[in-house]
This record gives C-alpha cells, sequence and structure tokens, in this order.
C-alpha cells in the first residue's frame, strides 16, 4: 500500500515524537487496564521495601496499547536506568552483552518483539535471566573456553504480540506476565482529553468519545486520531474538536464508525467474496490480499476479533452475522454468531467490559438457539 494507514496501530517513524510527548509518566497517569496498574503497584512497591530487583515482567498484547510506555513508567517508578532493544535487532548473544553487562543491580533491560528473538540469543538468555550469570565464548581460537561472567541482578522486560510464539523456557522465566486488552470507549475518550489537553488543543466531550469511538480500542489510535483531526479543526473550523467536526475530519481519512478502515474492509470481503464467508487459513488470505501474514494477523484480525466481526475456527478465518451486516448485506443462513474468545473472558481487566461480554453472550446465545 502506498498510502499510510492511519489507523495502523504500529508507529511510524514520523510521530515517534508526537507520541513520546503524550505517553504517561507515572501509574497513576497510566488510563485503563486497572488489573494490571495494580498488580505493578503492589510489585513495585514490594520490590522497593525490600530493596530488590523487580521480577522480570512480560507483556503481551496488540500493537499500540502501552506496553513499551508501561516499561518505561516502570523505570521511572522504580528510579531505575532503563535500556531499549528489540528481537530482530539482537542476532547474537555477543549483541546482548552489552546490554547484560552494563545493567546495575535493578535496572531494566527492555527488548521489544521478543517473539523474534534468534532462538540462540533466547538460550543465552536462560541463565542470565535465572541465575543472572552469562556463559561468554570471546571467540572460536583454541582458547574457546565459555567464561562464565556473574551479572547484577537486572529485570527484564520483554514485550510481544505473540506470546505463543515464545518457547515455554523463555516464557516461565518471567516472574509477572500481563497480558493488555483493547481498552473501552470510556478509557479511551480520557485518553483523547488528556492528549487534546497536552497539545492545547480544544476538544469538547463528546468529539473526545466520537474519536474513541473509532480508535479500534488502542490509545496509540487514538491520538493519532487527535492529531488529524487537531489539523481539520484549525483549517476548516475555529479550531474545536466537536463532535462533528471529528466525524466529518475522520470521513474525510476513510475511517468508519467503527474504526474500521480499508484494510478491514478489504479483509472482510476478500473473505466474503473470494472464499464464500470462509473458512479461509491467514496465508491464502494474505497472497490474496497481497498484504504480509504478520500485518494481518497482529494488526488487522484482532480488532476484527474482538468486536465479533471474524471467528477462528480450526479450518481457519470465517466472517459472522455481523460482518454481513456492517457490509449491508444480507447473511447466509449458516454465517455463525461468534462466541467471547476464551481468552479475551479470561483477560478481562473491566468490569464493564466483563458487564458487556456477558450481555453480548446472554445475547448470542439467543440467537443461537442455546449455547
Ligand atoms: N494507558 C494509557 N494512557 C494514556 N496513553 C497511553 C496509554 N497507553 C498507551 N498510551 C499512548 O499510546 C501510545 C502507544 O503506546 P505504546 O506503549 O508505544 O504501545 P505498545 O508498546 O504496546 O505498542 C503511547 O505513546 C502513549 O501516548
Ligand atoms: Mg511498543
Amino acid at each position: 500500500m502506498t498510502r499510510e494507514r492511519i489507523i495502523a496501530p504500529e508507529e511510524s517513524g514520523d510521530e515517534t515524537e508526537f507520541h513520546k510527548g503524550l505517553r504517561p509518566q507515572s501509574l497513576d497517569e497510566y488510563i485503563g487496564q486497572p488489573g494490571t496498574v495494580e498488580r505493578l503497584k503492589i510489585a513495585i512497591e514490594a520490590t522497593k521495601a525490600r530493596g530488590e530487583s523487580l521480577d522480570h515482567l512480560l507483556f503481551h498484547g496488540p500493537p499500540g496499547l502501552g506496553k513499551t510506555t508501561l516499561a518505561y513508567i516502570i523505570a521511572l517508578e522504580l528510579g531505575r536506568d532503563i535500556n531499549l532493544t528489540s528481537g530482530p535487532a539482537l542476532e547474537r548473544p555477543a549483541d546482548m552483552m552489552p546490554f547484560l553487562v552494563n545493567a546495575a543491580e535493578g535496572d531494566i533491560i527492555f527488548i521489544d518483539e521478543i517473539h523474534r528473538l534468534p532462538r540462540v540469543v533466547e538460550e543465552f538468555l536462560y541463565s542470565a535471566m535465572e541465575d543472572f550469570v552469562v556463559n561468554f565464548t570471546l571467540d572460536k581460537g583454541m582458547y574457546s573456553k565459555p567464561l562464565p561472567f556473574q551479572l547484577k541482578k537486572f529485570t527484564l522486560i520483554g514485550a510481544t504480540t505473540r506470546p505463543a510464539m515464545l518457547t515455554r523456557p523463555l516464557r516461565d522465566r518471567f516472574g509477572i506476565q500481563q497480558h493488555l486488552d483493547f481498552y473501552d470507549e470510556s478509557d479511551l475518550t480520557t485518553i483523547a482529553r488528556r492528549s487534546a489537553h497536552i497539545l492545547e488543543t480544544k476538544i469538547e466531550a463528546e468529539g473526545a468519545r466520537e474519536l474513541a469511538r473509532r480508535a479500534r480500542g488502542t490509545p496509540r489510535i487514538v491520538n493519532r486520531l487527535l492529531r488529524r483531526v487537531r489539523d481539520y479543526a484549525q483549517v476548516r473550523a475555529d479550531g474545536v474538536i466537536t463532535e462533528q467536526v471529528a466525524g466529518e475530519a475522520l470521513r474525510l481519512e476513510g475511517i468508519d464508525e467503527l474504526g474500521l478502515d480499508r484494510l478491514d474492509e478489504l479483509m472482510l470481503r476478500v473473505i466474503k467474496d473470494t472464499y464464500g464467508g470462509g473458512p479461509v487459513g491467514s496465508a491464502a488470505l494474505a497472497a490474496t490480499m497481497n498484504e504480509e501474514v504478520d500485518t494481518l494477523e497482529d494488526v488487522v484480525e484482532p480488532y476484527l476479533l474482538k468486536i465479533g466481526f471474524l471467528a477462528r475456527t480450526p479450518q481457519g478465518r470465517r466472517i459472522t452475522r455481523r460482518a454481513y451486516e456492517h457490509l449491508g448485506e444480507p447473511p447466509p443462513p449458516d454465517a455463525i454468531t461468534p462466541q467471547p474468545s476464551l481468552l479475551d473472558e479470561a483477560f478481562a481487566t473491566d468490569a464493564k467490559a466483563r458487564e458487556r461480554k456477558r450481555e453480548n453472550k446472554r445475547g448470542d446465545g439467543r440467537a443461537e438457539g442455546g449455547p
């Protein structure tokens, strides 16, 4: 695609600075994810009281939900240094060495996209994480005996959109594991208002809610929408983001009332038209759409699953009754009504979200004639 996708939850180069400025600096400033925030507060307080280092910590969840933000906040709250790297940047154990050797007691090493860590580096990390020792081979010469090297008790924070791709031994070495789920509308509204305040942009409550509704549960997207709408408000309105201004600006960007854009729509239509509604595997789907499998699985799918437009079955993806309705077509008689996934249920952090899910489930149960 030539055009940058405004609702892509990944960060793109030119906006790094923009997002940095909007990052909350403490757990109290962090909006939403109450379960995660509470658990982290307890862990941080206990760690400080004992004067120890924090357990290794793994954050998983779709992009743009605040994993990196939390890693920075933890470092700030602990008063420790944090160093950042990522799975693909660490090709060999030697690439990991500077981070390990330079970490003081309690310092944080953050590995983004930890599921993309090469196997050799991953195995190298086992003893580093568990015993704070690495066996490092200096070179391949005749003295190539591994040298044990004692490390300080650092904390590793890993972030991943794909926890299932981590090997069991690596996952087990994280004492704390937190899943971040999509944010609800009220939290996203609060984030929109907070960000507007930082950017000194006037936004009405209904304007903020309009952004929240279309942000696919993702703080990074709500901030990005705010940025676009702010420009529009400045040029086409008197600078104030009202519900109407937000709606007009986002329509102009090709984002519908649910926050879905052309790529989402394309995926739904390809499943419907080319694959008769599914099931279809993601590789076939990606090939037909001329997209990366990773983009579909990490970026497009999670939200479509979340809002019940897509269902995962052992045979592949199917679009649901609700998706047909959204596309403005009558669903075929065998169209499915999705059940909320077990994962969503288990990880629901927010009472309201749980309540909504219970209601949906009751509704779906009726539609399907019982569970
Ligand atoms: N809980 C939150 N409250 C307010 N803003 C948030 C929150 N979580 C994320 N953000 C905003 O969204 C942006 C993306 O978050 P980030 O931590 O980079 O996501 P991830 O690492 O999960 O992809 C951040 O720059 C921050 O401005
Ligand atoms: Mg990140």
